[in-house]
């Protein structure tokens, strides 16, 4: 060999051996599965998480992706299915949940989730990932779960034509929002706010507590420092009561999906629901601004209340190395920046590439920086599963019944048999 190939092939190797060195090894999965569950199925759900099946598909082509989504919106029925599967010892790969008291109080409590933290020291998301949302999926210095978006429950969506018609300013406060709702009822609208189905009115309430309470008091009814049966959560009970006096006597049987349509087909001037109903917008092909308006719900200005979905290892999946597979792609960017786009929420991660997220998600990423942060009821942040569906049966009764005082005596008592209250 001549001197100088010698040079050139040592030179070679060093410097396969220095790149090698410095490439974090990630394993290539031999599983020829992953079985991921989620309730994200049709009508703007099932369309972000397919963009981010498409990123898993192309890195990982020996991998089938079986897609276990169960309908329903916010998982009602999703995750009643999974608990059965858990229960019986037989969890999908992985599964999403929300960031917070469901994860922390649920899966965790269970033992039913390995914890991540190998794979955040892997991929370097520490750095990436807001600092608010890490002590969330943590207990005991374990990471457990990988957050792909943040999304906002606190959002009203207005129909902007009726509301120009009717010479209504966007409301702001709950006074403005009652005297708009008056305006529209006497104008002859039938439904000036629209409704669906229970978890929805949940929904309702919860951005009706804060609006009422501030975000101070509000998060104090999650620790224990604001009393569930103090003159405030009355004020929140009636300003509720008076609300839903203005929507569609239909709502038990309309999916979300359903309310927030009846807004951009003007068939009700307000709809409140978390941003995913900007993604089905969109998905229904309307225009921002002209089809549907947005505003924090009145009383909320300044408040982000948050939830996040997440993705999880199980204890025990069968095809753990492709489950990994799958949380490294939730977790980066080019996994995120397909996702939420189309989601109609922003990425858990701060390096997003701005340029491809509309109007409203921009609003909602300088909203995210910038607000006081509370976070979502409904979606699993601030209680945890039980004490979540003690206010549910609470609710239930009180959604027929209409009796405010009898539904505060059921709160306050939902936060001594499984809240901070005990
Ligand atoms: C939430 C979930 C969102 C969206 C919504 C409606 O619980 O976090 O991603 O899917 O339910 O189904």
């Amino acid at each position: 060999m001549s001197k100088k190939l010698f040079v050139l092939i040592s030179a070679l190797l060093v410097a396969a051996f220095v790149l090698s060195a410095c490439t974090p090894k990630v394993e290539e999965p031999t599983s020829d599965q992953v079985e991921v569950f989620s309730w994200w199925t049709g009508g703007g759900e099932a369309a972000g998480l397919d963009a981010m099946i498409k990123i898993f598909q192309a890195k990982y082509p020996d991998v089938e992706f079986v897609n276990a989504a169960v309908a329903g919106g916010a998982g009602t029925n999703a995750r009643a299915v999974l608990a059965t599967r858990l229960q019986a010892g037989n969890p999908p790969d992985s599964w999403q949940g929300h960031a917070g008291q469901e994860l922390i109080g649920t899966y965790v409590a269970a033992g039913q989730i390995e914890a991540l933290n190998f794979l955040y020291e892997e991929e370097g998301w520490l750095d990436v990932m807001p600092e608010t949302l890490i002590p969330l999926i943590s207990k005991d210095g374990n990471i457990y779960s990988v957050p792909v978006n943040i999304h906002r429950a606190n959002v009203m969506w207005y129909n902007p034509t009726i509301l120009a018609e009717n010479n209504i300013a966007v409301p702001t406060t709950m006074d403005e929002w009652f005297a708009a709702l008056d305006a529209l009822k006497a104008a002859g609208v039938e439904t000036p706010l629209a409704l669906g189905e229970q978890w929805t009115a949940m929904h309702l309430f919860e951005t009706v507590l804060l609006g009422t309470l501030g975000p101070d008091a509000y998060n104090g009814l999650w620790d224990g420092t604001t009393a569930w049966d103090s003159a405030e959560v009355t004020k929140a009970i009636d300003n509720y009561i008076k609300l839903l006096s203005y929507t569609n006597s239909d709502a038990t049987s309309l999916s979300w999906q359903d309310a927030s349509q009846l807004v951009i087909n003007g068939d009700a001037a307000f709809n409140v629901m978390g941003d995913w109903a900007e993604g089905y917008f969109r998905e229904l092909g309307k225009a921002p601004k002209t089809d549907y308006g947005w505003a924090p719900v009145p009383g909320t200005v300044g408040s982000f209340q948050f939830l996040s979905d997440s993705f999880v290892l199980a204890v025990g999946a069968p095809h753990r190395d492709a489950a990994i597979a799958w949380l490294r792609v939730a977790g980066s960017k080019e996994g995120q920046d397909a996702f939420n786009p189309v989601k109609g929420s922003i990425p858990a991660r701060n390096d997003a590439d701005r340029s491809l997220y509309g109007e409203y998600l921009l609003s909602a990423m300088d909203d995210w920086k910038a607000n006081v942060i509370t976070g979502s009821l409904t979606h699993g942040v601030v209680a945890n599963d039980a004490w979540k569906s003690e206010i549910d049966t609470a609710l239930g009764l009180f959604l027929s019944s209409k009796d405010g005082a009898a539904f505060q005596t059921a709160l306050v008592a939902a936060c001594m048999a499984s809240g901070p209250c005990k």
